[in-house]
Order: C-alpha cells, then sequence, then structure tokens
C-alpha cells in the first residue's frame, strides 16, 4: 500500500491549477450524493452529467448538472465514476464501453477487473461508511485509487487530492482485504450497537445512557492496540458472569453471536472456559 504523496509534481500542479477536472456521475445513492456534494464545492471540479435509472432521485442532482435517466453518459468527462451496487456492474457495461475517459467504480471488495477491459480503468474508492443526510468532512476521508498506467493514478490522484488529505494507492487485493477490515469494523460493530439498543431498551434504559461508552472504546485506539484494549468477563476469564449473561439473552442468534464472539476473546487471551 503507498501513500500517493500530497505534495503535487510540477505536471500535477500545472494540470490542477489550469484545468479544470471534468466528471460524470453513475447512480444516485448514498455514494453518489456525497461525493456530487463534495465535487460542487470545489471549484476546480465539473459535474458535467449525473446518470441512473432513478428518476425521483435525478431530480436532487437535476438541480445542478444535466442528468439522464436510461444511465447514458452524453457528456465528456475526464472521469466517469460508477456509483452503483456491486452487483450492477455487468449490467451497467453498455453504458461504459465506449467511453473515452477514465472509468472508475468506488466499490471497496470489487476488482478493477469488474469494468469493460475496453476502456481505461480504475478505482475511486473513499473509506468511509455514507448514510443520507449525514455529512463527512471529506478532508479525513482516505480515498483509495487504483489504475493500468501512471498518468491515469496522477489523474485519480489529482482528483482525490482536491478533496482528501489522505489519498492512496492500493491494488484490488489490498482493497478487498481494506473492505474485509472494514466490514468488520463498520458494519459488525454498529450491529452490535443494535443488540446492545434492544437490550438496553427492554430493560427500560436509554440507549444514549451507553454513548459514552461507545465512545471511549473507539478513542482509546488513538493510544493502544485493538488487542490492548480489550476488557470484559471474556479476557478476564469471569466464567460465571459469561454464564449469567448468555442465560440473559433471549433470541437464538443473539446468543450465538455471545458464544462466538467470548470464544474468539478467550483464545486471544489464551483463557479456557
Ligand atoms: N455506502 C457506503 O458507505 C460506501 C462506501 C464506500 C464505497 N461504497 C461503494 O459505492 C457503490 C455505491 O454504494 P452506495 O452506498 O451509494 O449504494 P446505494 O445507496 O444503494 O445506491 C446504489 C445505486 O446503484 C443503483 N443501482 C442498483 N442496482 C442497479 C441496476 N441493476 N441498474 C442500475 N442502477 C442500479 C441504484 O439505483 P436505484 O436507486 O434505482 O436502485 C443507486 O443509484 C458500491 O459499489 C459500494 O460498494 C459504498
Amino acid at each position: 500500500m503507498g501513500i500517493v504523496n500530497s505534495f503535487l509534481s510540477p505536471g500535477q500542479f500545472l494540470f490542477v491549477f489550469l484545468s479544470m477536472i471534468r466528471v460524470a456521475l453513475m447512480g444516485t445513492g448514498n455514494v453518489a450524493q456525497h461525493l456530487f456534494e463534495a465535487f460542487l464545492n470545489h471549484s476546480q471540479i465539473e459535474v458535467v452529467q449525473v446518470v441512473g435509472r432513478n428518476k425521483k432521485a435525478l431530480e436532487y442532482f437535476g438541480k445542478s448538472t444535466k442528468t439522464d435517466s436510461n444511465a447514458k453518459f452524453s457528456e465528456k468527462a475526464d472521469i466517469y465514476l460508477i456509483a452503483v451496487s456491486d452487483d450492477a456492474f455487468p449490467l451497467m457495461a453498455y453504458s461504459i464501453i465506449g467511453l473515452n475517459g477514465l472509468v472508475v467504480h468506488t466499490s471497496g471488495s470489487s476488482s478493477l477487473e469488474v469494468l469493460p477491459k475496453t476502456v481505461r480503468r480504475g478505482v475511486f474508492y473513499p473509506l468511509q461508511t455514507f448514510t443520507a443526510n449525514r455529512t463527512v468532512d471529506f478532508t479525513k476521508i482516505p480515498i483509495c485509487i487504483e489504475a493500468e498506467n501512471s498518468s491515469d493514478i496522477n489523474l485519480l490522484n489529482t482528483l482525490a487530492s482536491l478533496l482528501s488529505n489522505h489519498v492512496i494507492s492500493v491494488n484490488s487485493e489490498q482493497r478487498s482485504k481494506l473492505h474485509l477490515a472494514a466490514v468488520f469494523i463498520n458494519n459488525f460493530t454498529n450491529h452490535l450497537y443494535f443488540i446492545g439498543q434492544q437490550i438496553s431498551e427492554n430493560a427500560q434504559i436509554p440507549f444514549d445512557t451507553l454513548f459514552p461508552l461507545i465512545q471511549e472504546t473507539a478513542n482509546k485506539l488513538e493510544t493502544l492496540a485493538p488487542f490492548d484494549a480489550q476488557t470484559g468477563p471474556a479476557r478476564r476469564g469471569d466464567a460465571k458472569t459469561l454464564k449469567k449473561q448468555l442465560r440473559q439473552l433471549e433470541k437464538s442468534d443473539f446468543k450465538e453471536i455471545y458464544t462466538l464472539l467470548t470464544r474468539s476473546i478467550a483464545k486471544t487471551y489464551g483463557q479456557k472456559l
């Protein structure tokens, strides 16, 4: 994984300061909307078109740029960003095959190869969780870029560096591992919050009572490795508490998750339960 330096070469410097980067977007979902907002706020990026299949969703983009509801690009762009669901890539090939610019997707787990061979291909993966109506600070979001030649890497680096202070060059294999790590760190953790919310609210205790704990759990990673930060009955090998808590859980899925995570923690710290 290479950090693409945040200092621009003279060529890139000239490109950034003399040219506008023309971007066209496919997709109208969470990532498309967040990228669109970030691009609009940047004077050196012009969003020339947004295409998709959802007419209602396109109305939002249509206030500021051209749109097409047949998912067909008609405007010339330097970079075409494909921000659709991973499973839809093969279906979108018909809209991509003849494009002249650099075509990139925004997926963490999909290889660059999912894009048609007939175009210049790349990846522009912002490593963050994007949700409707949640503003994010793009300057802090790592943007993982990949392309098949150095001039396209430079172009993606230029675009990414206009948004973020943290641009990294990763290959498809590294990116899919990064995405796997992100699924554990974000998606699974959030599901555990959901379970915690159900348990606390069933006991008539507001979920926000647990907010300081959630915050400190994340904050302490600034100074401690996750291995050192672990606390709780499974790490201590506190068998009585573990049995009691397992009995307190009513749903069989939650019991299974509790048992599996307990086993993994105990094994990590050499506890025999
Ligand atoms: N959300 C995140 O946190 C996040 C972070 C980084 C990267 N990504 C990646 O970014 C990409 C987009 O994710 P997202 O979160 O923006 O997804 P999303 O909010 O679910 O939006 C998906 C978009 O794809 C379109 N789409 C789905 N199936 C389609 C099909 N068969 N034909 C045409 N269009 C189709 C949807 O159109 P309709 O509205 O008509 O269904 C919608 O515009 C994915 O590759 C994802 O892995 C997501």
